[in-house]
């Protein structure tokens, strides 16, 4: 759907990927390093949908199969489309590759790399508002830098018109201290850029295309080039080593943080809490230190999660209080408690109200509402129904060294502390099983199960043996 800001004409997106990232030495091709939690080129897919591009091309080469499998596993198969550039001879060359894509198609075209995770929606919105309102041939996206570095430098006129890029490496000493350089983010009329491309001459330093060229090369044609200043200096952060991955990702968290605080969640110690991208949480949400949410994950309302809660891939109901543990792929219900020190593991599921405390491990298994599981249990491949409770130290054995069993336990059920529960196995509604039973065979409904042996009590016997001990050593015993 189009943003109300943008003008409804079609917009595409030519996303440049293709380069060879060496400076990451990596194996993972540079695009699908994960930035709080989403590969680098989905920031820039996603920014794109969010402001409003309905077709998104990516350009890929190096490694262009990787890149495709992770991002159509990531998108859904043919949400983006493919171009390749087998050959990576620069950035004009790459935009050649996606021509095909454009075959009767008159809209405008953003061109951008793949490498700069912080490019927001609200940055390319501005930069097609501006393109489509002047009616400009071609827009870039500029902005002013202290040190304009390796960047392009935006060269213009007595007037201020834009009269082209020229890289760094070709500039001359004067066009070296221009400060206002070339973002790598173009808004294009489709059918002028792809025809521009055709007279593109690798004739620089790098012996290229260069895109930036097409800019020179449609003014010389008469056409009108301008470029739109974002005061947003980030956009330009491309990643090129680990350690820019790690800066970009701090900056990246801090604006997830900050954009959470600004819809009503408390964050405690911004600078120890980790959200990634696309996690929502609800009003009145507390994280305290050293929190970390991951993945697809949804939180309530009125919750207060850490110190130290990991919660990853899971739905989290309103007003659940998680201390110290590890949430995964589960669903945990309204008004539950988890940890301190307790894991919840994929495929669980928490009913309204159930209690999970201290070294508590709950693995594929159904808790009903109000289940309270306190201290040391193991409860796997278990359903357990509503106001049961499970005393410390139970372990349902559900693995038999070949497959795993299941373990089935009524309503209101009481299991006595350091109870063993040989899976195959149900407890029925309302039953007992008495502490420290090895329960093998299945427990009726209102029954008492004891399964364990029968307490023998022999009178005077520790004297006896003291006496006896004192007669054969001489002395007496040391405690
Ligand atoms: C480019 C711009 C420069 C701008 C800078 C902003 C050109 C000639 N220069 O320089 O003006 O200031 O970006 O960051 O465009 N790529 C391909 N195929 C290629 C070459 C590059 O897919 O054959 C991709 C890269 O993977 C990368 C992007 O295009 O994602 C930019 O390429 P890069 O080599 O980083 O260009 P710069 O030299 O940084
Ligand atoms: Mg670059």
């Amino acid at each position: 759907m189009l943003d109300a800001d943008v003008p409804p004409t079609p917009i595409a997106a030519v996303v440049l990927a293709a380069g060879k990232s060496t400076r990451m030495r990596s194996r993972l091709p540079k695009v699908l390093h994960p930035v709080c939690g989403r590969p680098i080129l989905a920031h820039i897919l996603h920014a794109l949908t969010d402001a409003g591009v309905g077709r998104r091309i990516a350009v890929v080469g190096h490694e262009a199969e990787t890149v495709r499998g992770a991002i159509d596993n990531y998108f859904g198969a043919g949400q983006i489309e493919y171009a390749y550039q087998t050959e990576q001879k620069g950035t004009g060359h790459a935009v050649q590759m996606a021509e095909n894509a454009f075959d009767g198609f008159t809209g405008t075209v953003l061109v951008l790399a793949g490498d700069t995770p912080l490019l927001s929606s609200e940055v390319l919105k501005l930069l097609l508002t501006e393109h489509a309102q002047t009616g400009a041939t071609a827009t870039v996206l500029t902005a002013v830098l202290p040190d304009a570095g390796a960047y392009g430098r935006i060269v213009r006129g007595e007037n201020g018109e834009v009269l082209g890029i020229v890289e760094a490496k070709d500039a001359t000493p004067e066009q070296k201290r221009i400060g206002e350089i070339n973002t790598g983010v173009f808004a294009f009329d489709a059918v002028a850029l792809f025809t521009a491309l055709r007279d593109l001459q690798p004739n620089n330093a790098q012996g290229e295309l260069y895109l930036t060229d097409v800019l020179g090369l449609l003014r010389n044609a008469g056409k009108t080039v301008r470029a739109v200043v974002s005061t947003d200096t980030d956009v330009i952060l491309g990643v090129n080593t680990r350690v820019e991955l790690a800066e970009i990702g701090a900056k990246m968290r801090s604006r997830i943080l900050r954009d959470l605080m600004l819809s009503g969640v408390t964050i405690e110690d911004p600078a120890n809490t980790y959200v990634e991208a696309g996690v929502t949480i609800g009003q009145d949400t507390t994280l305290l230190p050293l929190t970390r949410l991951a993945g697809k994950t949804i939180i309530g309302e009125g919750c207060v999660l850490g110190p130290n809660a990991n919660i990853t891939d899971a739905t989290i109901g309103d007003n659940v209080k998680a201390r110290a543990c590890f949430i995964e792929s589960a669903v945990v219900g309204n008004n539950c408690k988890v940890g301190p020190f307790a894991h919840i593991r994929p495929g669980s599921r928490l009913e309204a109200g159930a209690r999970i405390g201290n070294f508590v491990e709950i693995n594929r298994s159904t808790l009903g509402e109000k289940v309270a599981a306190g201290h040391l249990t193991y409860i796997g491949d278990a359903t357990v129904g509503a106001g049961t409770n499970i005393g410390a130290g139970t372990i349902t054995c559900n693995y038999d060294g070949y497959a795993k069993h299941k373990t089935v336990i009524g309503e209101n059920a009481f299991i006595g502390t350091h109870s063993t529960l040989v899976a195959p196995v149900s407890v029925g509604d309302r039953a007992f099983v008495a502490a420290a039973s090895a329960v093998t065979e299945d427990v009726p409904a209102d029954a008492l199960a004891i399964a364990r042996q029968r307490q023998t009590t022999k009178e005077g016997w520790a004297e006896r043996r003291r006496t006896e001990k004192t007669i054969q050593s001489g002395s007496e015993p040391k405690q």
